[in-house]
């Protein structure tokens, strides 16, 4: 998929580079991102929108992989960026994205952050709770400015990547509960407050959802709320804000559908419910993450150690793991591999891809068909684009690898691999620990 293909030399090449190439270039483990697959997945959403007769924001999720670089082609390709710690609106300022396009979510801001937020001018908050209400309400009072919210709600609709369930979501750390009246109260006292503007709602159903369903009943929720604060506040919201969440296809058997459906069953449920109740149509904003950087990530790693327990399995260990990738042993995550530098040999063998973490659990992919590895191969695995850097540790001490941008033969550094400085640099021994000369 995207730019990927088997050169003549039968290897691996992403965005017109040999992936040979660039594990000698830089060293492996090594996440390679897939630049033009990156902005077509951006423009997959933009371009599902226009023409759709809503204005809308395309939030990217900064969370799957927030780097400068990913800030950069955001900006570029025209969207506007969800954070959710002061270390990502950092990220998105000093890569120089336009502030008053990047969105503030979680569920504990801190001072600091919400006045960083706020000295910064970004473009709203999404509001999660009462404390946060208020404290963001003091804090820009106090500055003497108005700030634009949303309103995170739980509409009572949890989507699961085969099924949906629509229950009460009462017990969730995110949000305010449609059902138990804590969303119609806080828009109530928001609507009373000096330094709050109340754009709108939100809603984030779910991760890695494969069918529209989720999406019509949360729009159906959010519409019946809206109706209900219409009639009992006479306010009216202007944005609606229905999160992210749309799948990708990480292994035979996933089916994501296109952005365009997706964006097409929330704009058709959002322009029913609301015209029906002859409302003005709101703005719809969108956060997709993993499905705009997901499939476009593709980390390669150097076989090294193999051992073969015969009749029962033969392990493979790779440079990299657990450390780079925590999906596997988190959320027993699955994910394809081949050979890079021997992409057109036939499976010969079914092996399992070993972590070098000292931890039983330090597995990537278990039972995967290949050529029989030996050490020095290259192992692609792909659709490590979400969630892999961002949530990389330095586990065991190990360094974060680098992180390069392909496109058109090109190979661009955009993070550097950790140096040892990086992983022991921050310590400090105190002085009555400090080893006696
Ligand atoms: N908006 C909100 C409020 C969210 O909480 C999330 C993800 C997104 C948008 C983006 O969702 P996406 O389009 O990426 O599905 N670490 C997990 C995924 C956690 C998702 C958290 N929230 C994983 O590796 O699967």
């Amino acid at each position: 998929h995207g730019t990927s293909r088997i050169n003549e030399f039968g290897r691996l090449e992403i965005g017109g580079c040999d992936t040979l190439a660039l594990a000698e270039r830089f060293g492996t483990p090594l996440y390679v991102y897939d630049e033009e697959l990156i902005r077509r997945r951006c423009r997959e959403y933009v371009d599902a929108f226009r023409g759709s007769g809503f204005e809308f924001q395309v939030a990217y999720a900064s969370k799957a992989f927030c780097t400068m670089a990913m800030c950069r082609i955001a900006d570029e390709e025209g969207l506007s960026l969800d954070v959710v710690s002061d270390g990502e609106l950092y990220t998105a300022l000093r890569a120089g994205f336009p502030p008053e396009r990047i969105h503030f979510h979680g569920n504990n801001k801190t001072p600091e952050e919400i006045e960083m937020a706020i000295d910064a001018k970004i473009g709203c908050f999404v509001i999660d709770n009462f404390t946060e209400l208020r404290l963001v309400n003091a804090i820009a009072e106090s500055r003497g400015v108005k700030v634009k919210a949303l309103f995170r709600l739980t509409p009572g609709v949890s989507a699961h990547t085969h099924e949906y369930i629509s229950t009460g979501q009462t017990d969730s750390k995110f949000g305010f509960d449609i059902g138990n009246g804590a969303a119609m109260a806080v828009i109530e006292e928001a609507a009373g407050l000096s330094s709050i503007e109340v754009l709108g709602v939100h809603s984030h159903i779910g991760s890695q959802i494969f069918e529209v369903e989720g999406f019509r009943l949360a729009a159906d929720k959010v519409a019946s709320f809206a109706a209900d604060v219409r009639d009992r506040l006479g306010l009216v919201f202007s944005v609606i804000n229905l999160g992210g969440g749309f799948g990708i296809r990480y292994v035979e058997g996933d089916k994501p559908l296109p952005a365009g459906t997706y964006v097409r069953a929330i704009t058709d449920a959002v322009r029913e419910q609301f015209t029906k109740r002859s409302y003005p149509l709101p703005q719809i904003w969108i956060e997709p993450g993993r499905s705009i950087v997901g499939d476009a990530g593709t980390t390669l790693y150097t076989v090294g150690s193999i051992k073969d327990i015969p009749g029962v399995r033969k392990y493979v260990s790779v440079d990299g793991g657990m450390t780079d990738n925590p999906r596997p042993a988190l959320y027993d995550a699955v994910y394809e591999a081949m050979l890079a530098n021997r992409a057109n040999e036939e499976a010969s063998e079914v092996v399992s891809i070993a972590g070098k973490c000292c931890e039983s659990g330090d597995m990537l992919i278990w039972d995967l068909p290949l050529p029989s590895p030996n050490a020095g191969d290259l192992l692609a695995v792909s659709c490590t684009g979400a969630y892999n850097y961002s949530m990389a540790s330095n586990y065991n001490r190990i360094r974060r690898p680098a992180v390069v941008f392909v496109r058109d033969g090109q190979a661009d550094l955009v993070v550097k691999r950790e140096t040892y400085e990086d992983v022991a640099g921050n310590d400090v021994i105190p002085e009555r620990l400090r080893k006696k000369e």
